[in-house]
């Protein structure tokens, strides 16, 4: 550290490139930290120099907001934080108006939002998943209008399909209604699909992604190795948590192809002197259009190591072992965007010769984005 401050999406809102993720703020789900735990993540994230803090209405039944509500008055940090908080999950079982992304929901849930976290304004405020039903045009106007009515500052959507967060954009744009800035989307060496639509579709229309899950959900955080333990890893923490649960399965990632991921993982890792989860944390950070990773951890011991993700720059050869070890497999119609049928096009011309910032669906190299955009230069700060 410290932390740098980058701009979030096409916004003027300044954030650190580490977040802190508070899904594990609260024990109601069997594999979080408990009240003394959060507090010392949420202190020394601070003391650090971050002021980037995801939460959602969702998280630990409501608890995650409760904890940090009580946090951020305590320590009279609000105007200093960026404060995101989502809706979308249902709070009343049988009522389906008190879940999804209709206006109705949305009004309410911001409501119980403000009241456990303490404070009369959101930073950025998220609709959490796609509900397959709202409008996009119902969702842009209620949000539109809690930013008329101070209630947010910015909006954005996470976990939505890439046409809606192009339609949704483009309705704002085309209806002088406040932009979205933000796209908050699973992304690790072990899930790169959003590099088909959404880095493109972010650079295109001026979101910042986040980056949720970098680990994989604690896959790629040193605990599971092949090399010490086998397969299987260490059952402790979420993954034990959940077993059976038929909710989140991080053993479905144990397959063969991310069991060579995380090999390539550990070799980098040890070879520049950086922990597997710092590695993996800082490749995440330093792609194109991932404006800040989010941080997961269940434990200060955790969170000490995560924090230090981005101290030691891994080389130009590391990220391009790990790019390649990890790489997406062709698919249609994504292998039509690639260099040789784009030379057919162009009469030969390679794709690189087009200006920087020019739409560019092949992935540019992390050198050559610009931090203005909220994205990474080369080295890590
Ligand atoms: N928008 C969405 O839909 C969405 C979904 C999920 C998360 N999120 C956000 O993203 C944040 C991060 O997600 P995540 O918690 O899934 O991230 P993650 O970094 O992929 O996983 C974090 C988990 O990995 C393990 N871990 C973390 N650091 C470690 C370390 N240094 N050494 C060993 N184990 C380590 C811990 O689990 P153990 O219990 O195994 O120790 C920890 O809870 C959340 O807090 C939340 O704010 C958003």
């Amino acid at each position: 550290m410290p932390f740098d401050y980058f701009t979030l999406g096409r916004s003027g809102l300044r954030i650190s490139r580490l977040a802190l993720g508070t899904m594990t703020f609260g024990d109601n789900w069997g594999w979080g930290a408990d009240e003394r735990t959060s507090r010392a993540m949420f202190d020394r994230y601070l003391d650090a120099g971050g002021n980037f803090i995801d939460t959602a209405d969702l998280y630990t039944e409501g608890q995650s907001e409760t904890l940090l509500g009580k946090f951020i008055a305590e320590s009279g940090v609000r105007d200093r934080v960026v404060l995101t908080t989502k809706f979308s999950y249902n709070a009343e079982t049988g009522n389906p108006n008190a879940g999804g992304n209709g206006r109705k929901n949305i009004l309410r849930a911001i409501e119980g939002s403000l009241r456990r976290l303490r404070t009369d304004y959101i930073d950025l405020y998220l609709l959490h998943t796609w509900d397959r039903i709202t409008p996009a045009e119902e969702v842009l106007r209620t949000l539109d209008d809690l930013t008329r009515a101070g209630k947010i500052r910015y909006a954005g959507l996470s976990d939505v399909p890439a046409w809606y967060a192009a339609r949704i954009q483009t309705l704002a744009q085309a209806h002088h209604m406040q932009p979205l800035v933000n796209l908050q989307l699973q992304y690790s060496l072990v899930e790169r699909n959003v590099e088909r639509e959404f880095v493109p579709l972010a650079q295109e229309l001026g979101y910042g992604i986040t980056a949720w899950s970098p680990l994989g959900m604690g896959l790629l955080s040193g605990k599971y190795r092949p090399s010490e333990s086998g397969h299987d890893g260490h059952g402790d923490g979420r993954m034990q948590a959940l077993k059976g649960s038929g909710l989140v399965s991080l053993l479905d990632k144990f397959t063969p192809r991310n069991w060579r991921i995380v090999a390539a993982l550990e070799r980098v890792a040890r070879e520049h002197g950086l922990g597997m989860a710092q590695a993996a944390i800082q490749w995440a950070a330093r792609q194109p259009a991932i404006g800040a990773v989010i941080l997961g951890a269940r434990t200060m011991e955790q969170f000490e190591d995560n924090l230090a993700a981005l101290d030691k720059p891994l080389s130009a050869e590391a990220l391009r072992e790990l790019d390649e070890v990890s790489a997406l497999p062709q698919q249609f119609p994504y292998s039509f965007f690639e260099q040789a049928q784009q030379e057919r096009i162009h009469g030969g011309a390679a794709v690189g010769d087009k200006p920087d910032g020019y739409f560019a669906p092949v992935r540019v190299a992390a050198a050559a984005v610009s931090a203005t955009q909220g994205l990474v230069a080369a080295g890590a700060r």
